[in-house]
């Protein structure tokens, strides 16, 4: 991760062109308007973009509930997503969509489908019904964990369309976290698929869930896209095929009507302890975070193809793979497989293909085809382009410049959006026809969003400073809770200070206002993008059985942003071989997933604490990143600990 005195030496401005902002949705007059609303009145800003982005079967009564940290937003008033997103792009003046793409999907061996609004919205219909028949009713939990393919955007769509909130657990978790999550939800039924298409070979989903489900008790039911058509054992009468039950399937099913408060959806990410939290989004607030923020911030038009490389199985593509761009009528591109398969040209060549308009991707992302070599995208006509984001973590200036130069051709606008599975949708960020940017930097909170930037004591840091980031009123995406632990959220993200939202990072603000996001102060990480918290990575190692003690710390990394590092001390007698390294790295991904594998396992007799015992992973952090002087350690209990450590290097 790029360090604040590296940042601030960044003094290059960019503005935005007066092309650009004569057509862009949001032009400067508009957006001096709405940060004037949002800071004196944002619950009125909010309705205002709630009347304009968004259908209503019942409006609210009220625009916002605050009883800290519980917010409702647009009491009393009715919808349902996957109308919003669906139906209302067929009808009256909009009736012109029915045949407009709303997916353009490529699977990584090269299959295509382009999905029309009209066609995905009778595939919702008659999944949604699928879903009834199952058994399904409002308010049930689905758990989703399935590859890239557009039946995952029809069953969340479906699920949305009956009030079944769902659960999407990505595809790289193991068969442990995916029982864990479907156990916390208490999931009745699990969509998935016999396998997908990953690095140029077919890779089985079918037997994980089977081995997850055999320990989840409320899973009535399994229900399986044919995507590889490799061998996949069925348990009648518990496992079903997909495309079994859409054929029988009626298109017709009414979108329910449902409270704005409605649970939408729950989303696991990783805390600062072991167990993942279940970030819980609603109806109403949610759709019009998302719809809002996709319309000014990407600038979407009808015209525009836009692609999200995110996988759905994270927020990035359920608020801007998904609802997003669908809520807006957009054309919305889906992509199943690695970036370098067949080749390391495999992203430029889609955005060729497919005349991509605006992109959306991750610095890690970047970062890697920079290292691949300019030769790659430079082999494709990438001119469609007008508009380009980034997203998951601070961006180095030097992968700004690449992007902007390599990827934008010098005229394409960057947006670095900062935001969280607990936000819903993005709150920090240029908006592309008013901000002027600066490489590194995610500028300024979106209107209607107090963002700030808060000493220990919860004051304002006075400019240029930094601080901890917080949001100090309540917004429309805000997360409702955590799944069945009211006093774990309340405590994670409301206890810092009085009714104010700790986002758990650290930022930095200069004197014209502009945020430098400085990555997380707890004890999460944040590798490619993702994050990944040093407890669970911890509970993963030390349940092997040659484990005695483990300690895990992130370090920077060029490419990931930051590497697991993880300190290890073995039973008595036991071998630290390489072999032992191997054992233990593919122990956390069977556990965990590959996303949670220590890039270095280091062994070591004993573990720095304090004297009271607690681990000094600020210690560690430094010895991981090779630091010739690590901080004070004044509070060490055993000093002879620190050097050999220092020599563990070599593990
Ligand atoms: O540390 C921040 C980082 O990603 C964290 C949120 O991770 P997650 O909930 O997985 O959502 C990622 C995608 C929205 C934040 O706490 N982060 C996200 N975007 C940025 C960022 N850090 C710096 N700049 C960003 N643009």
């Amino acid at each position: 991760m790029p360090d604040i005195e590296s940042l601030l030496k960044e003094k290059r401005v960019f503005k935005p062109s007066p092309e650009f902002s004569r057509q862009a949705n949001w032009n400067r007059k508009t957006v001096a308007e709405y940060r004037k609303l949002g800071s004196t009145n944002p619950t009125r800003f909010w309705a205002k973009m709630a009347k304009e982005h968004v259908s209503w079967f019942t409006p609210w009564k009220k625009v916002l509930d605050w009883k800290p940290p519980f917010a409702k937003w647009f009491v009393g008033a009715k919808l349902n997503v996957s109308y919003n997103c669906l139906d209302r792009h067929l009808e009256g003046e909009n009736a012109w969509r029915r045949n407009k793409a709303a997916i353009i999907w490529e699977g990584e061996p090269g299959d295509s489908r382009v999905i029309t609004y009209a066609q995905l919205h009778r595939e919702v219909c008659k999944f949604a019904n699928v879903l009834k028949g199952l058994g399904v009713k409002k308010g049930d939990r689905v758990a989703l964990y399935m590859p890239m393919i557009p039946e995952l955007a029809v069953a969340m769509l479906a699920c949305t369309r009956i009030g079944a909130p769902h659960s999407i657990v990505f595809g790289g978790f193991s068969a442990d976290s995916l029982r864990d999550r479907i156990n916390d939800a208490g999931a009745v039924v699990v969509i998935t698929a016999d396998g997908g298409y990953r690095r140029g070979s077919s890779f089985a989903l079918k037997p994980m869930v089977d081995k997850a489900v055999e320990g989840a008790d409320c899973v009535e039911h399994v229900v399986v896209v044919k995507r590889t058509g490799e061998t996949t054992g069925m348990m009648s009468p518990r496992d079903v095929w997909w495309h079994d039950l859409m054929a029988n399937a009626s298109p017709k099913c009414p979108a329910a009507k449902l409270d704005a408060e409605h649970p939408l959806f729950i989303l696991y990410t990783s805390g600062t302890t072991g167990k993942p939290k279940g970030i819980l989004h609603t109806t109403g607030g949610y759709l019009v975070h998302v719809a809002t923020t996709a319309k000014a911030i990407f600038d979407l038009k009808d015209e525009d193809v836009f692609w999200c490389s995110a996988d759905i199985g994270w927020i990035t593509g359920h608020s801007y793979v998904i609802y997003g761009p669908l809520a807006n009528g957009a054309t919305t591109v889906m992509y199943e497989g690695v970036p370098t398969h067949p080749g390391p040209d495999r992203w430029w060549s889609i955005i060729e293909r497919w005349g991509v308009s605006v992109f959306y991707t991750a610095p890690t992302a970047i970062r890697t085809f920079i290292r691949l070599g300019d030769q790659h995208p430079k082999k494709h006509d990438l001119s469609s382009l007008r508009l380009l984001g980034t997203v998951g973590e601070p961006i180095n200036p030097e992968a700004w410049i690449w992007y902007h130069r390599v990827i934008g051709g010098r005229k394409c606008p960057i947006v670095d959006t900062w935001w969280q599975t607990e936000t819903g949708g993005i709150m920090i960020t240029p908006l592309p026809g008013a901000v002027a940017t600066k490489p590194g930097s995610a500028t300024l909170a979106f209107p209607g969003i107090d963002a700030e930037v808060l000493s220990e004591e919860g004051d304002p840091t006075k400019p240029p400073g930094g601080g901890f980031l917080a949001i100090r009123k309540p917004w429309p995406g805000m997360l409702r809770g955590i799944w069945g632990d009211n006093q774990r959220y309340a405590e994670t993200y409301w206890s810092k200070w009085k009714n104010i939202y700790f986002a758990g990072d650290g930022a930095h603000r200069e004197k014209d206002g502009y945020f430098w996001i400085m990555g997380r102060v707890d004890d999460v990480m944040n590798i490619s993008g993702h994050r990944i918290g040093t407890m669970e990575v911890e509970s993963a190692l030390v349940s092997h059985q040659l484990v005695a003690e483990a300690a895990v710390v992130g370090r920077p990394d060029e490419i990931t942003g930051t590497a697991i590092v993880a300190f290890v001390t073995v039973r008595v007698g036991t071998k630290t071989d390489v072999d032992l390294v191997d054992t233990l790295r593919n122990h956390v991904t069977k556990e965990i997933g590959a996303i949670a594998k220590p890039k270095e396992i280091r062994f070591t007799d004993a573990l720095p604490k304090t004297r009271s015992g607690k681990i000094m992973r600020r210690l560690l952090r430094d010895i991981a990143s090779g630091k010739d002087t690590v901080g004070d350690t004044t509070t060490l209990e055993d000093y002879s600990v620190l050097a050999a450590l220092r020599e563990s290097d070599d593990g």
